[in-house]
C-alpha cells in the first residue's frame, strides 16, 4: 500500500501515533465545520491513472448505464406535499456503474479493503468500528460520467459517503452542495424548491483533483455533480462501509442500482 497511498503525508498505517491522531482530529473538525473533509494527494503520483487504466476496459464495454428522471428524494411522492409542489421538480441523472465483482484484483478494491483506511475512517466519523460490505456488487463501485451526463440533486441514504476521485473531466463534473438544507426536524420544502430553481445563494461548488479522498455527510446536505463536458470521463470510486459486518443489498436493490441480481 506504501506505493499506492501517500502514507508519508497521511499516516493511516501508524494508528495511535501522535501524527495519526492529529490527522483524525483535523478531519473530525472539518466534518463538524463543513460537513466534509478532503485528503488531496491521497494517491501517489501516477496511481490514479493506473487505477483508471485497469477499469477503463470494463467501463467502456460492461458498465451499467443508469438514466432516469427523479426528484431530490428519489421517491415517487411525499405524503405531505402535493404532486405539483416545486420541491418535487424532476431532474435527470445519467451515469455508468462498474461493480466490485467486475474489477477483482484492482487497485480500487485493494484500497477499499485496506484495514488501516477502514479504521481511520471509523475514527474520523466517531464510530467504534466500520466494516467492508459483503455484497459482491455494492461494496465498491466506480461511477463514470461522460459528456452530457450528471448525477443530479439528491440527499444520501447513508450518514457518510466515502469517495476517491480517479479522473477529473476537462470541464464541468463539479461537486455542488448546499450544506444543511434540511434537518431531521425541518424538511424545509420551500428551501428545497429554491435550490432546484437555482436561487439558493448558499450552494457551493467544490472542484476536486484526481487522487483526492473525500468523506461527506450527505443526509441533509443536498448535492449533485454538474453536467460533464469534454472528452474525458469523470471517474470516481464510491466505497460503502457499515457499522455491522456482513451487509448485503437485497435482490431488488441490486436490480434497481445495477440492473442485475448477481
Ligand atoms: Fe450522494
Amino acid at each position: 500500500m506504501e506505493e499506492i497511498l501517500d502514507l508519508d503525508r497521511y499516516p493511516l498505517n501508524r494508528e495511535g501515533s501522535s501524527e495519526w491522531q492529529r490527522l483524525v482530529d483535523e478531519c473530525k473538525a472539518a466534518l463538524a465545520a463543513n460537513g466534509m473533509f478532503n485528503l488531496e494527494g491521497f494517491l501517489r503520483p501516477g496511481i490514479a491513472e493506473k487505477a483508471v487504466a485497469e477499469i477503463r476496459p470494463v467501463m467502456d464495454t460492461r458498465s451499467h448505464v443508469h438514466k432516469r428522471m427523479h426528484n431530490i428524494y428519489f421517491k415517487p411522492s411525499i405524503p405531505e406535499l402535493s404532486p405539483d409542489h416545486p420541491a418535487l421538480r424532476k431532474v435527470e441523472t445519467v451515469s455508468h456503474t462498474v461493480c466490485a465483482d467486475q474489477i477483482p484484483g484492482s487497485i480500487v478494491l485493494a484500497i477499499y479493503e485496506y484495514e488501516p483506511l477502514v479504521r481511520f475512517l471509523a475514527a474520523t466519523m466517531g464510530k467504534p468500528q466500520l466494516h467492508v460490505m459483503q455484497d459482491p456488487l455494492a461494496r465498491a463501485n466506480v461511477m463514470g460520467y461522460r459528456a452530457g451526463e450528471a448525477l443530479n440533486w439528491h440527499f444520501d441514504r447513508s450518514e457518510f459517503t466515502t469517495t476517491l476521485l480517479l479522473q477529473a473531466p476537462e470541464r464541468g463534473g463539479d461537486f455542488e452542495y448546499r450544506t444543511d438544507l434540511r434537518s431531521d426536524d425541518d424538511r424545509n420544502y420551500d428551501g428545497v424548491a429554491r435550490l432546484l430553481e437555482g436561487r439558493d445563494p448558499e450552494a457551493k461548488i467544490l472542484r476536486m483533483k484526481a487522487g483526492t479522498l473525500n468523506v461527506f455527510r450527505g443526509k441533509n446536505t443536498a448535492h449533485r455533480v454538474t453536467t460533464v463536458e469534454g472528452e474525458r470521463e469523470r471517474m470516481i470510486a464510491v466505497f460503502s462501509y457499515y457499522e455491522r459486518p456482513g451487509v448485503m443489498f437485497s435482490e431488488e436493490e441490486r436490480i434497481g442500482f445495477y440492473g442485475r441480481a448477481a
